[in-house]
């Protein structure tokens, strides 16, 4: 019975995730290399060469066959983040050499928190999400919080205007040892690839 609610029922209530359940073994290798490598020059792509850094950018762009309607894809959880080319603090990048952890939390349907954590100190920037199209969210920033232990210090509202866009290049779920993963790949500009592991019951 959960086989078939898991092969049957859940593609349907998910749309767009029936494609998943019978992908490729071939597409499984090609994205599995590339994160092995995203991971290995990231977090935080700034750190290394700019030919690493184009490398991994036309890597990306040569993924293929993941979801086709990646941005209407309901978003759960918390993503870690694997690559960020990204020159400032959104790849975690603190001052100098010293970076941070970075995810993403999604809260709901429309909010989500990217989150910088170092030691006791974490920066967090909520912010709202739009659908654009097929393969693109508009982001606006809302509010930004530091954190010390946990304890709020600091906390700014912003105009909730403005803020970046997400274009897909790739997402799909893929099988990464034990473990089955939503993997993320998109420009904003900067090349952001970031993981969720998925439960069970997730997708
Ligand atoms: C989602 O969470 C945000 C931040 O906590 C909140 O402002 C917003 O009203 C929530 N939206 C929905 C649809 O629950």
């Amino acid at each position: 019975m959960y086989q078939l609610y898991r092969v049957l029922i859940l593609p349907v209530l998910l749309g767009n995730a029936s494609a998943w359940l019978s992908f490729p073994k071939q597409q499984q290798t090609s994205i599995l290399r590339f994160l092995e490598n995203a991971r290995k020059f990231g977090p935080v792509g700034s750190f290394r060469s700019i030919q690493d850094q184009d490398d991994v950018v036309s890597a990306a762009k040569r993924l293929s066959g993941g979801n086709p309607r990646p941005a209407d894809l309901p978003l759960q959880g918390v993503h870690r983040l694997v690559y960020s080319g990204a020159p400032g603090a959104s790849s975690g990048k603190l001052f100098g050499t010293v970076a941070g952890q970075v995810t993403q939390t999604f809260v709901n349907s429309t909010h989500f928190i990217n989150e910088v954590e170092w030691g006791p100190l974490k920066i967090e920037l909520l912010a709202r999400r739009q659908r654009k199209n097929a393969k693109q969210l508009d982001v606006f920033f809302e509010e930004t919080t530091i954190r010390v232990f946990g304890q709020p210090v600091s906390r700014k509202r912003l105009p909730g205007t403005s803020g970046g866009s997400w274009k897909y290049l790739w997402v799909g779920v893929v099988e990464e040892g034990p473990k089955r993963k939503l993997v993320r790949v998109m420009e904003t500009p900067s090349l952001f690839v970031l993981e969720h592991i998925l439960d069970d019951n997730e997708y």
